[in-house]
């Protein structure tokens, strides 16, 4: 058996130079305010005369590209037709808890959530994927993995490529692990196989003008340094959560699993060149996954099972081959000077730091994980952090593992302080959702503000975006909650009780001592009244429906008048 993978690790790896190219695929795109999504099983042909076993959305592997509005109100429709348990979560999209799709909102087999929110997002690349509880790397590996574009006002007014599939192209960066059988590998570090938008060997047309790419590294673990063959610079315009105030030549831009970027390629004098879009593994510092060594330290050199017989370890490989044609008509021609305006936290307006520990549960130099974050694994049943509404926070997150972790939190994107206590690079200014955590001590600081959405009971998470490590447990769950509208069920916890409870609208608060004052309020929070009782029958005129009284100490009880 372990002889016919490294046979078939061999074949893979002589594959390219063998097999002629493929045409990149191209997502569909999606838009409106209904979007249907249908989970399903199927097969697709990544090497000839082999049938794998795959997962995709509206077909055999990947998902249509949703294109949304900013402000737009959009239905999600997603049927799970898979034979398993699933969810999918609009990873960088700000939406309520109950609509982000997290570990707790499963989709049975056979069932559709329907999640419906307006989208709040800035113009910015996105995406969606499950994240069912110890398998999503299973589900995203399998193919089920898609792009979400958020267009906004500002973005509109920048003459930027916006034609999908004509000068904007998303490409889905991704390496797979095979079996001998030709079946896809989970939690594997055999991913040698190198998959842009599901396509291997992929070969595309650009015209020879501004062309806008909107790149997603979603493999499970892959760092990649991505680039051009002739080392042409490009422009970073954007990253996880929106456009950079300002384009950046660059001529490499390390992307993490999970993060995304927007750029622009000036291919104006380019026409009918031939070149590569690639990833410079060779150039990854130790101790980042796909780089020479993942770990650092004493003995964290060897201990990934598999990792040294993977030929892109270490190794610059290509993405996709360019070639350049004709221009379309009406091109893009020139690269904006400006781009966004973006509001960076300030440090003075948080209201707390907190420090999240990452740790090997074994060794020290334990590079296979779990990992855990303060000294625990995640735990379903178990809230790690409650945080009011509104409030900015600054995490601070220090690696003690070996091994560089991508760092992504739910329901905001934050603005990165410092990386090793500096300053972070100008591409990593603007707003994110993943961050690398460097290996052996790194630290990462970030500021977030939590706002527009609370929820009492459905939690957000934070995790590794390093999928073996996520399911291993290198995750968390925080709730927001709304003081106002946030119930206080522990009826222990006042002195004070509403009777009867529910009532018509004529009740009792019983045990006070002396006069006392209470705020009454709707369900949604709304302050409706003050009312002043010793003990003694209120008679108020209340439709039916969900009330909160609140007392001067800020404890609130929930009350229904029927
Ligand atoms: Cu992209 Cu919690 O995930
Ligand atoms: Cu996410
Ligand atoms: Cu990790």
């Amino acid at each position: 058996m372990k002889l016919s993978i490294f046979t078939l690790l061999f074949f893979l790896s002589i594959y390219p130079f063998v097999n002629s190219q493929t045409n990149l695929f191209i997502p569909v795109a999606l838009s409106g305010n209904s979007i249907d999504l249908n989970l399903q099983t199927g097969t697709t042909n990544f090497f000839s005369g082999i049938t794998t076993n795959t997962m995709g959305a509206n077909g055999n592997l990947l998902g249509p590209t949703i294109i949304l509005e900013q402000n737009q109100s959009v239905t999600m429709n997603v049927q799970n037709n898979l034979p398993d348990t699933t969810t999918i979560h609009w990873h960088g999209l700000h939406v309520a808890p109950e609509h982000d799709g997290g570990p707790h909102t499963e989709i049975l087999p056979g069932q559709t959530w329907s999640p419906s929110f307006s989208v709040l997002d800035k113009a910015g690349t996105y995406w969606y994927h499950p994240h069912l509880h110890m398998h999503t790397d299973e589900h995203v590996s399998k193919g089920i993995a898609g792009m979400i574009l958020v267009r906004d006002a500002e973005e509109a007014g920048l003459g930027l490529p916006m034609h999908y599939g004509i000068d904007e192209f998303p490409l889905v960066l991704q390496t797979k692990g095979f079996d001998a059988n030709g079946q896809i590998l989970v939690h594997t570090n055999l991913d040698s196989c190198v998959l842009v938008n599901g396509t291997r060997n992929a070969t595309t047309q650009f015209p020879a003008q501004v062309v806008r790419l909107r790149v997603l590294n979603g493999s499970s673990q892959r760092v990649m340094q991505i680039g051009f063959s002739d080392n042409r610079s490009f422009y970073v315009i954007g990253t996880d959560g929106g456009l950079l105030s300002a384009p950046l030549s660059k001529t490499r831009l390390r992307l993490a699993p999970g993060q995304r970027a927007d750029i622009l390629l000036d291919l104006t004098n380019s026409i009918n060149q031939s070149f590569e879009l690639m990833s410079f593994g060779a150039e990854l510092p130790n101790a980042y996954y796909g780089a020479a060594q993942p770990g650092m330290g004493p003995g964290a050199t060897s201990s990934l099972a598999g990792y040294t017989s993977n030929p892109l370890n270490g190794a610059n490989f290509n993405l996709l081959q360019i070639n350049v044609g004709n221009p379309t008509s009406n091109p893009v021609l020139s690269i904006p000077t400006s781009l966004a305006v973006l509001n960076p936290l300030t440090q003075s307006s948080a209201a707390l730091t907190r420090n999240l520990t990452f740790t090997s549960a074994g060794a020290m130099n334990n590079l296979e994980g779990p990992f855990l974050i303060n000294g625990t694994a995640f735990n379903m049943m178990q809230i790690n952090y409650t945080i009011p509404i509104n409030q900015t926070e600054i995490w601070s997150l220090t690696n003690q593992t070996p091994i560089a972790h991508p760092f992504h939190i739910h329901d905001v994107q934050f603005y990165i302080l410092d990386i090793n206590g500096v300053a972070p690079p100008p591409e990593l200014s603007g707003l994110n959702d993943v961050v690398l955590v460097p290996g052996g001590m790194g630290n990462v600081r970030f500021i977030a503000k939590f706002e527009n959405h609370a929820n009492d009971s459905i939690p957000y998470m934070y995790h590794c975006h390093m999928l073996p490590h996520e399911d291993m447990g290198m995750m968390g769950q925080f709730l927001v909650v709304d003081p106002n509208a946030s119930l206080l069920e522990n009826t222990d916890a006042t002195h004070w009780h509403i009777t009867p409870n529910p009532n018509n609208g004529k009740f009792l608060i019983s045990g006070l001592m002396q006069d006392d004052s209470f705020h009454l309020m709707d369900a949604s929070g709304q302050w409706l009244r003050q009312l002043r009782t010793v003990n003694q029958e209120l008679d108020l005129d209340l439709q039916p429906g969900v009330y909160f009284l609140k007392d001067n100490s800020g404890s609130v009880m929930k009350f229904v008048v029927e």
